[in-house]
């Protein structure tokens, strides 16, 4: 079960890698707010038929490798340069995306009075820190070990339960493998569990309880306990 910790804590990374600068603006918030409408800012990046603009890290691999520049330590700052005055100047001759993806996409509107200087600096600085070939191929590692994992598996990652529950030994929950076998413990007994929380039931937990999970799906709710009572065998 390590390798659940391990994958927890880059799953946790990769949900806050650094957006604040010294001048207070959290680019990677601003990023959000102010350019989520069109464009989509997963790391993949997921792409829709009727999308209105290129994905963010398409944009930031593009614009980072096209810049021209001598000197590769400028290469960055020059980046960032063309972000801060593309997104209030747009041009279909200054835009690096192919002649059919403008056409079709359609040249972007200026964002003129809607982010300040400032704010764009923070945001490009954070898209040319976040966007990188790096981040993506941790991104795709952690992906790959997701998809590997049986579903119910990668949901109680998700969802945080692992954080209280381990297979194999209790920690502040009993453990999973205990769970599936104990007693009068069906399908149905597991899930009204997890969506109404639990208590007393397990000697084990000295009195701590079970949340109620509200939010979760029937059908998740239902995987993961399938996969709880799958683990009856584990050592
Ligand atoms: C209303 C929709 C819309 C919003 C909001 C928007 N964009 Fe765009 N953006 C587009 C479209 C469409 C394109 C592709 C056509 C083009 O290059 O002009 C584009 C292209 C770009 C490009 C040029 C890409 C290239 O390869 O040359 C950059 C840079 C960019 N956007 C940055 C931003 C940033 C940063 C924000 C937020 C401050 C933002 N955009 C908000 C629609 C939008
Ligand atoms: C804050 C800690 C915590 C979290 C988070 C947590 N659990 Fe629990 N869980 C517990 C405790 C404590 C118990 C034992 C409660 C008891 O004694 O009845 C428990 C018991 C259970 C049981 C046994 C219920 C039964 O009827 O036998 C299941 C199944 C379970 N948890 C699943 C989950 C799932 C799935 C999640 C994530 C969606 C989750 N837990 C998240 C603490 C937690």
């Amino acid at each position: 079960m390590k390798r659940v910790l391990i994958l927890a804590a880059l799953l946790f990374l990769a949900g806050c890698s650094q957006g604040k600068k010294e001048n207070n603006l959290d680019g990677k918030k601003l990023l959000e707010q102010k350019c989520s409408s069109c464009h989509n800012l997963d790391l993949p990046p997921k792409t829709f038929e009727d999308e209105k603009a290129p994905p963010m890290m398409a944009v930031a691999f593009h614009v980072r490798s096209f810049i021209k520049t001598e000197d590769e330590s400028q290469r960055v700052p020059k980046a960032i340069a063309f972000v801060k005055d593309y997104v209030i100047n747009p041009s279909a001759s200054k835009s690096f995306c192919d002649k059919e993806s403008l056409k079709s996409y359609g040249l972007m509107p200026s964002q003129k009075g809607k982010v300040t200087q400032d704010e764009l600096q923070a945001i490009a600085e954070y898209m040319f820190s976040h966007f990188t070939q790096k981040n993506l191929n941790e991104a795709q590692v952690i992906q790959n070990r997701l998809n590997a994992m049986p579903k119910g598996e990668r949901l109680a990652l998700q969802n945080n339960c692992l954080s209280c529950h381990k297979v194999d030994r209790k920690i502040v929950g009993p453990a999973f493998r205990d769970v599936a076998r104990k007693k009068g413990n069906s399908l149905e007994v597991l899930m009204q569990s997890i969506k109404n929380g639990s208590k007393k039931k397990y000697a084990s937990s000295k009195g701590a309880i079970m949340p109620a999970f509200t939010k979760l799906s029937d059908a998740d709710v239902k995987t993961i306990s399938e996969w709880i009572l799958s683990l009856k065998d584990e050592k």
